[in-house]
């Protein structure tokens, strides 16, 4: 049996509707998820929504709601948005429920009674985007080094401060002694050398911010968004459903935690500080996407690009959304993303290497009476032409050890380079002009490599792979990639 596997996405900020950035994250977790699960691991996947913190209370008073009115509101948007992508998420996570609520509140607590919160006065220049404090060094030209546009504030206030300061030794050594705990390496480094350059102590609670979790032991301040934040991806184990199940015990030791790269700092040096104040143990892998701009331009309302994932799906299908996003690059770098390139991917890596050769197969399939063969159906490969067979089993050996590395642009090349084999196979063989007894050991062989690509590309482009084994069973022709106009 497989070890359960256990991935999450960053909360988001109930904000704004959900944007391309968000669900290229979220198309990550979900294509893991998918892989595991089919792979027989018992899978729990989780994301959701961030609902605390002074910006969610500015954007209720805006439009003349109460903060719990706004959060609902959006909390559903995110929701739907996620039903209309097709993401397979086992739960919602939202920050103000009562049983995350409870539990963001006994990690602080924890972390009081050992002795790693204190009071003091902070003053440092302070995001509102962020809800973060900034060094003046971190400034660039005066705005916040993550929103351009926005100029943090010189604030001061007396709060309670977590002794991050402590821990830089302790987050040193677990680096180095888990190179896989963040991914991919590059990131780990910039980890390690943000933390060898020295942790300053944080505040971790507010004193005026009144949208939040009260703090036990403060109960006139709330908790820090961040502080409250990050133990979703356990509290969740507390909810009566998994926890009467002892998710906790099977999931979280094998925990996966995809985010972008502007807030691997909160989850790769603040979180497993918190957890290891508070007396739990650590998730196993952070692991980190790069951003992407469209059309050359950061996303952004302003910069007129801020595209709907659900408006594009709509008309190039989820799928194609899902695999443009995911092939351009790997994860963990940044990348750009366009129209011409979707239209690229749909035409040439899809429709055309895909799609053509799949109906070209069951056509020919259908001519000869060739049937899937049966030990084919089953576990082992069995194919005439051992050239096949090595395609196939090259194929899958790289497809899983680069989804064993999160490698997901890997993973799908490995399946459009057994589509271009199996092209340019039956290109060369030519089964058609052939004598019905010798096209049929060829057409048998093609039969198992479409069949192949169509589970290999299941975690890919699930509806798509899903309509495509359903063909090959009934031997019927599908268009898996309708003409666009
Ligand atoms: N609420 C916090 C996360 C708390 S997790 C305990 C937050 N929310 S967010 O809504 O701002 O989401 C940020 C995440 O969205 C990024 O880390 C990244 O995963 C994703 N992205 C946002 N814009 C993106 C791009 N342009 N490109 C890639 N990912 C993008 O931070």
């Amino acid at each position: 049996m497989n070890k359960p596997f256990y991935v999450t996405t960053p909360i988001y900020y109930p904000t704004g509707t959900p944007h391309i950035g968000s669900a290229y994250t979220t198309f990550i977790a979900d294509t893991l998820a998918r892989y595991h699960r089919q792979q027989g691991s018992e899978t729990f996947f989780l994301t959701g929504t961030d609902e605390h913190g002074n910006n969610i209370a500015k954007k209720a008073e805006e439009q003349g709601i109460s903060p719990q009115e706004y959060v609902d509101n959006y909390a559903d948007i995110f929701q739907n948005t996620w039903k209309n992508l097709n993401i397979s998420n086992d739960f919602f996570i939202r920050t103000t429920q009562p049983e995350h609520e409870k539990f963001a509140a006994e990690v602080i607590q924890k972390a009081y009674e050992n002795g790693d919160i204190y009071p003091d006065s902070y003053s440092g220049w302070y995001c509102e985007s962020c809800e973060a404090y900034y060094e003046e060094t971190d400034l660039v030209d005066g705005k916040c080094p993550n929103h351009p546009t926005k100029s943090p504030i010189y604030t001061t206030e007396t709060n309670y401060f977590f002794k991050w300061s402590k821990y830089q030794d302790w987050l040193l050594e677990l680096y180095e002694q888990n190179p896989e705990f963040i991914q991919p390496t590059k990131w780990a480094n910039w980890v390690k050398e943000f933390v060898s350059s020295g942790l300053k102590d944080i505040p971790v609670t507010r004193a005026n911010v009144s949208w939040g979790v009260k703090v036990p032991f403060a109960p006139e301040q709330t908790i820090y968004v961040w502080y409250d934040a990050l133990p979703n991806y356990l509290s969740i184990f507390e909810y009566p459903q998994f926890k009467s199940q002892n998710f906790g015990e099977k999931f979280w030791p094998q925990a996966v935690h995809v985010v972008g790269k502007d807030i691997l700092k909160f989850h790769a040096i603040l979180w497993p500080a918190m957890l290891k104040s508070a007396g739990y143990s650590l998730p196993k892998t952070i692991l980190v996407n790069g951003f992407f701009t469209v059309n050359g331009q950061k996303i952004g309302k302003s910069n007129g690009n801020a595209v709907d994932p659900v408006e594009l799906s709509e008309k190039y299908g989820v799928d194609a959304v899902r695999y443009a996003l995911l092939s351009e690059f790997k994860v963990g770098n940044d990348g750009d993303f366009s129209f011409d390139r979707l239209d690229v991917k749909y035409q040439s890596d899809l429709s055309a290497n895909w799609g053509n050769l799949h109906n070209r197969i069951i056509v020919l399939a259908e001519k000869f009476g060739v049937e899937i063969s049966q030990s084919a159906e089953g576990k082992g490969i069995l194919v005439g032409d051992s050239v096949v067979a090595n395609e196939i089993s090259k194929a899958e050996t790289e497809y899983h050890r680069a989804f064993n590395n999160f490698e997901i642009f890997e993973a799908i090349q490995s399946v459009g380079n057994l589509a271009s084999f199996a092209n340019k196979y039956v290109a060369d063989k030519r089964p058609w002009e052939l004598e019905t007894k010798e096209a049929a050991v060829i057409i048998a062989d093609l039969l198992v490599i479409i069949k192949k690509i169509a589970e290999l590309y299941v975690p890919i482009l699930p509806e798509t792979a899903q309509k495509a084994l359903e063909s090959i069973q009934n031997r019927q022709k599908i268009i898996l990639f309708p003409k666009i106009d």
